[in-house]
């Protein structure tokens, strides 16, 4: 494979970039790591992979048209894993505007640059549950209607829509997933498994939004990407929808005890803030389609999150780097006055 990856600096992306070089590096003869490096880039995750023969980073923004036209000749790309994006429900609250250039503007230059490209075998696009919106019971299969909540959400399933009418006007070969909530190392501390456990580690107060009941559907991120390169080894190209999900519904409250236990921290931490605006009640995916293909969760929560909050104990220089500068006005902005009139 000669692949190109999007948002390769970001969480998911350093994961499965990782991956590729280390338990998939027989399937892949070149890697061009793309990354634009936002806040949410950090090239530190992958600096020790320079110097890799079939490693290349590139500082790029993928709404960069013809930047990314050139790049797929140059390196005669066959598969792009488009992971790059705006990714954060609350700051697409305060702002919508980079989430429809990155997520919708972008995603469109990158189908561009691959339309008619020969020998192009795959463009993997990686969506999100959120698109769904609320599921307040059941599971949400593939055929669920899109209802998204957030400028997030609405942006990439406006990304979505692109990728599958690429794939039916322009015959661009093309699959997408729609993955629930990743946790593991590497994710950036503005989410809530990372924002807690970091902040636990700290002494810092967990605000936790409204009564806490909310339910994410939690997977560990080594478990999305192995659904990647599954979907990627089953030769889909007419933009078909798997969701990928552990099946692990679970209330806030409680990955907050988790988190608190596996810090040694006490429940005076929490603090209840106000609400986030339109915030979805409840995500769970039925991932019975990919399943039927012979792919599988392997990670089970209690485990996973055990081996995450051991991360970022053990890379505390990572996540201090992390929420320097920058970080700790978007916290303020965030947090400062929801946290001053917090109860406990
Ligand atoms: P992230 O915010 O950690 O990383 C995003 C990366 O994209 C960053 O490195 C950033 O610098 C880069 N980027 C942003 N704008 C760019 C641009 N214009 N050009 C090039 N690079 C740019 O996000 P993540 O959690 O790793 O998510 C990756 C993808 O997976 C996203 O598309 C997201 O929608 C999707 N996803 C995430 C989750 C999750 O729980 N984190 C779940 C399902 C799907
Ligand atoms: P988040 O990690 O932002 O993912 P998403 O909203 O995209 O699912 O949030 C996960 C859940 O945690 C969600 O219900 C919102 C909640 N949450 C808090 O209670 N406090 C916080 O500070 C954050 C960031 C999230």
């Amino acid at each position: 494979m000669r692949l190109l990856v999007t948002g390769a600096a970001g969480f998911i992306g350093t994961n499965f970039v990782r991956q590729a070089l280390g338990s998939r590096r027989e399937r892949v003869g070149r890697l061009v790591a793309v990354d634009v490096l936002t806040y949410a880039g950090n090239y530190a995750n992958l600096a020790d992979l320079d110097g890799d023969p079939v490693f290349r980073f590139v500082k790029a923004d993928i709404a960069d048209a013809p930047a990314m036209a050139a790049l797929v000749r140059e390196e005669r790309i066959d598969t792009l894993v488009n992971f790059a994006a705006e990714s954060h429900v609350d700051r697409s609250i305060e702002d919508a505007a980079p989430f429809l250039r990155t997520n919708v503007h972008g995603t469109i230059a990158l189908l561009e640059a691959v339309r008619g490209l020969a020998g192009f075998r795959c463009f993997l696009h990686v969506s999100t549950d959120e698109v769904y919106g609320t599921i307040p019971t059941g599971r949400a299969t593939e055929d669920a209607p899109l209802r998204p909540s957030s400028p997030y959400a609405a942006s990439k399933a406006a990304a979505d829509g692109f990728v599958q009418a690429y794939a039916t006007t322009y015959g661009v070969p093309a699959a997408i997933t729609r993955c629930s909530n990743n946790y593991g190392p590497y994710q950036f501390p503005e989410k809530l498994i990372p924002l807690f456990v970091t902040n636990a580690f700290a002494g810092e107060p967990l605000p936790l939004y409204g009564d806490g009941m909310q339910v994410r559907d939690w997977i560990h991120v080594a478990d999305h990407c192995e659904a990647l390169w599954h979907v990627l080894g089953l030769g889909v190209t007419d933009a078909p929808v798997f969701n990928v999900s552990a099946h692990n519904e679970t209330p806030n409250r409680e990955v907050t005890t988790a988190i608190l236990r596996l810090t040694g921290r006490g429940a005076d931490l929490v603090r209840h803030v106000t609400d986030r605006p339109g915030h979805d009640r409840r995500y769970a995916l039925d991932a019975s389609r990919l399943r039927a293909t012979g792919w599988t969760s392997r990670r089970a929560f209690a485990d996973g999150l055990a081996e995450t909050v051991a991360w970022y104990r053990d890379h505390r220089a990572w996540w201090d780097d992390v929420k320097s500068g920058a970080y700790r006005d978007y916290y303020e902005r965030m947090y400062g006055a929801r946290l001053r009139t917090a109860t406990s």
